[in-house]
């Protein structure tokens, strides 16, 4: 298999290269031809907002997205609007009602700004859905062809966790800017003078909360179902506080380009993060997404400037002399962290840096991660208990813990 064989073609539009993307999001070596459910890599995060217009907006000026493709009222979608914006290898596509009878709208309306769709990229579709149905998986949208001047589409839909499901895609004959449907469309937003060239280069993880006890049912879906393996478990005290705790595993599909934690709570002195996401999202459903970046300080500088949030870390956590000896020399003075509240975690492979912002909607429910990697294939093992007080006070600060 050669190189371009190996790279998606979101990861060529990217300018990435392999050796890039081992260290971005720990790629590795992957024989699809042995996979009962062969998964190339992301293909979009789909999402149901309250104001897509705005909503897209916010991601192309906050964020640093660029707007590829539209759908709408003007192109004969009378259901929604839809925005296909990319940073990198990275798709979103924001949908918004454009009528009460919209399902986005009854989605909205349930589960506040939220994802609606983790679409995949898959060689086969049909192949993956036949095995799906003999593992019991509830197919929601058969494998069907989509067309129109660009070529074909082949897709068809799984149900996960919640109202969530996975869109699967082939779009191997189709050279449209997403998928019929959409128009290509850009937008005059201009980056501001100094701006990175992108703030995020690659999606790396994204984390469902799933209900109390129902943690193992979904780790085993999506390994009898997708072909998933486990990557790495923590349990109990791992990432508990002294007030709340949670569960937490993680699949991975053949090359990890695709890595899902999953949490449930787990009984504590207090409500957990995963409580109260429950609560306020109405169910199970994805809670955040891990965008990877190669260079968090200037990610999180140019984020910050566009005024996104992020959760505080106590200057405790870098003065603290255990921390400095486990985490060792990274590529920055620790100082640089500790001015932006970016995580250090260390493990046999290496470490990584991360951060999170705080909810990005109106619901104390979906936010983001940053990533860089370093040779670390872990999630912030040892970051959990310092990030979960953190996560605690603002919960507290909200009246829900
Ligand atoms: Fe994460």
């Amino acid at each position: 298999m050669t190189l371009q064989d190996t790279l998606t073609q979101d990861e060529r539009l990217a300018e990435l290269d392999l050796d890039t993307l081992r260290r971005l999001v720990g790629l590795v070596e992957h024989d699809p031809d042995t996979d009962p459910f062969p998964v190339t890599g992301w293909d979009a995060v789909v999402w149901a907002v309250g104001n897509a217009t705005q909503s897209a907006h916010f991601f192309r000026s906050a964020y640093g997205m660029e707007l590829e493709a539209y759908s709408g009222p003007e192109t004969g979608n009378r259901d929604h609007v839809a925005f296909v914006l990319r940073s990198g290898a990275v798709r979103f596509v924001i949908t918004g009602a454009v009528h009460a009878e919209s399902p986005v709208a009854a989605h909205h309306a349930r589960h506040g700004d939220g994802i609606v769709d983790i679409a995949l990229e898959v060689p086969d579709v049909d192949r993956c859905v036949a095995h799906a149905r003999t593992q019991g998986a509830t197919v929601l949208d058969e494998p069907h062809d989509v067309s129109d001047e660009h070529g074909t589409v082949r897709v068809s839909a799984i149900a996960t966790y919640g109202e969530t499901r996975h869109t699967l895609v082939d779009r191997s004959r189709y050279s449209g800017p997403y998928l019929p449907g959409y128009v290509a469309r850009t937008s005059s937003y201009e980056r501001r003078p100094g701006a990175p060239r992108r703030v995020f280069e690659a999606l790396d993880h994204v984390v469902g909360n799933v209900e109390l006890g129902r943690m193992d049912e979904w780790v085993d879906f999506y390994r009898r179902v997708m072909g998933f393996t486990n990557m790495a478990e923590f349990i109990g005290d791992d990432i508990a506080t002294d007030y709340s705790a949670l569960m937490s595993k993680v699949v991975a599909n053949g090359n990890h380009r695709v890595k899902f934690p999953l949490n449930e709570p787990a009984a504590g002195r207090k409500r957990s993060q995963i409580d109260e996401y429950l609560d306020f999202y109405g169910g199970p459903g994805a809670q955040h997404l891990a965008l990877a970046t190669s260079d968090i300080l200037a990610s999180v500088d140019a984020l910050r400037a566009e005024g996104i949030e992020f959760l505080m870390t106590p200057d405790s956590y870098y003065e603290d002399p255990e921390l400095r000896e486990r985490i060792g020399e990274v590529r920055v003075p620790i100082e640089e962290l500790q001015s932006r509240g970016i995580l250090v975690d260390r493990d046999e492979d290496g470490y990584l840096l991360q951060i999170f912002t705080k909810p990005v909607g109106d619901r104390p429910t979906v936010f983001f991660e940053l990533i860089e990697r370093h040779g670390s294939l872990g999630f912030g093992k040892g970051n959990f208990k310092a990030l979960f007080q953190a996560i605690e006070r603002e919960q507290e600060r909200r009246g829900n813990f």
